[in-house]
């Protein structure tokens, strides 16, 4: 028998952008590979191996990758701005302590919107110095809680300012704000996850900008340091990140000209990544390059010293780092029609496919080459038709145990899972350098019932 010295080359179709400024262009995390069986790994941790010791469904995050996309941003940022910048990871995205430590560590802010996301951000150990508080409709624990850590506050809307003027006195300090506004600008994403333009329930809407800005003359509580806006989610285009700069400078150019000391500048994200192979997202390093350049040119247009500029990038940070372990269980074929082959997960720590038919890639863990075979329908377990991961994919003919892998899957699915029909959410691992660690246990089913109460009157129940 001859063994080939040769390791087996992983499929074409995630063959990896070498620059190291574009993990969101790749379908795959940094640095997969095949393991001597031809098995796939990440993080040096064969795929398979993991579903067996962790159990499935499971979220793996690989550190290279995660590492790599802030750096990317950190130094993109430097590169292409000549002043201070900062970008600020999202964690509505993918919001967990561990993810919070590693985004700190690599010099990044944060931006929470909510009391649940901020509390894990700072008990991550992110200074709150570099955390922003988000949310259209904060409550007044929220805004105490943020305003009483020293975290900055987006103001959204006059609710936020009068629960804060109210909060104010409490506060040996004063409130370090920002203010968000709608800039009124159209990008083609998905309806749900637009929000720059005008019939948004984000921010004030810029023909109130300045009244709310003369408003906060008069606010001795309130230290205005930044206006911020966010034009929407997994964005190809460049060019509203351009327009947006103009709209920004506009703004900023009023807020100074009424005494408001405003130094930051909030660009929000949007950048989008690859789900497919026929998406082609802009690289990091050009994004940041578009929007630096975008912003330098209109503050130097209106004669404006450079503001800090911040960015919000969530997806593009974490969503090529993790990837998703099922195993695959029953199969239905329906002569003519479909074949459905279920996994022991879906639409709860995958929502993303049936709330904006999302498409994604998948591959059977230890036959990633294998030859598709036949055209199938991945289904999750959840009683709902629609509970469909990928829809018409092809794939090698699988059979009960085997590992499917399903690739850009770290942001936007564990942090909007659900327990829908019970369903114990799944375990997290951050995988480097062939060792797998532990990032968030799997839930329990009996822990489902813990918040559960029975009325004594319907007792009895053991
Ligand atoms: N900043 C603000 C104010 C935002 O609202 C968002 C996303 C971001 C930053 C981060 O945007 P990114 O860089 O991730 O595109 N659940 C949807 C995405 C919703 C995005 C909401 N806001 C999805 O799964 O596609």
């Amino acid at each position: 028998m001859v063994i080939s010295s040769q390791p087996a080359a992983l499929p074409a179709m995630f063959e990896q952008d070498q620059d190291l400024h574009s993990p969101n262009r790749n379908l795959t995390p940094l640095g997969t590979t095949l393991d001597a069986h031809g098995r796939l790994q990440v993080g040096g941790c064969t795929l398979s191996e993991l579903a067996r010791t962790y159990g499935t469904p499971l979220y793996v995050l690989d550190e290279a990758t995660l590492r790599g996309t802030c750096r990317a941003y950190r130094e993109a940022l430097q590169a292409h701005y000549p002043g201070p910048s900062l970008a600020l990871y999202a964690s509505k995205a993918n919001s967990s302590l561990a993810l919070s430590a590693l985004v700190a560590s690599e010099g990044l802010g944060l931006d929470a919107v909510s009391a649940g996301e901020l509390l894990t951000a700072l008990q991550g150990g992110m200074p709150p110095g570099r955390i922003v508080l988000h949310g259209n409709n904060k409550s007044a624990e929220e805004l105490a809680l943020a305003a009483g850590a020293g975290v900055t506050i987006v103001a959204d809307n006059w609710r936020d300012l009068e629960l804060l003027a109210e909060l104010a006195p409490g506060l040996n300090a004063p409130v370090q704000l920002m203010l968000r506004f709608t800039p009124g600008i159209e990008c083609h994403t998905h309806e749900y996850i637009r929000t720059g333009h005008l019939d948004s329930k984000f921010g004030f809407d810029p023909d109130q900008l300045e009244t709310v800005l003369r408003h906060l003359q008069g606010c001795s509580w309130a230290r205005l340091n930044g206006l911020h806006a966010h034009i929407g989610s997994q964005i190809f285009e460049l060019q509203p990140h351009r327009d947006l700069a103009g709209v920004m400078a506009d703004a900023l150019a009023l807020a100074r000209s009424l005494g408001h000391p405003v130094n930051d500048l909030n660009v929000g994200g949007g950048l989008g990544i690859r789900y497919v192979a026929s998406d082609d997202p802009p690289s990091i390093d050009a994004w940041v390059q578009t929007v630096a350049e975008a912003v330098v040119r209109a503050c130097q247009e209106r004669a404006l010293a450079l503001p800090r500029l911040l960015c919000e990038p969530g997806r593009s940070l974490v969503a090529t780092a993790g990837v998703t372990l099922y195993s695959v269980g029953s199969c239905k074929e329906i002569p003519g029609i479909r074949t459905y082959l279920s996994v022991d997960g879906g639409m709860s720590d995958n929502p993303r496919p049936i709330t904006y038919q999302s498409r994604y890639t998948a591959v059977l863990a230890d036959r990633p080459n294998a030859p598709a075979g036949e055209t199938v329908t991945v289904a999750g377990k959840h009683c709902e038709s629609g509970d469909v991961l990928l829809k018409d994919v092809a794939l090698p003919p699988a059979v009960p145990g085997d590992v499917l892998v399903v690739f850009a899957t770290g942001a936007y699915n564990a942090s909007m899972g659900s327990n829908y029909n019970r369903i114990p959410r799944p375990a997290a691992v951050l995988v480097s350098s062939g060792i797998a660690e532990l990032v968030q246990r799997r839930e329990q089913p009996e822990e489902l019932l813990r918040y559960d109460v029975v009325p004594a009157r319907l007792a009895p129940i053991t």
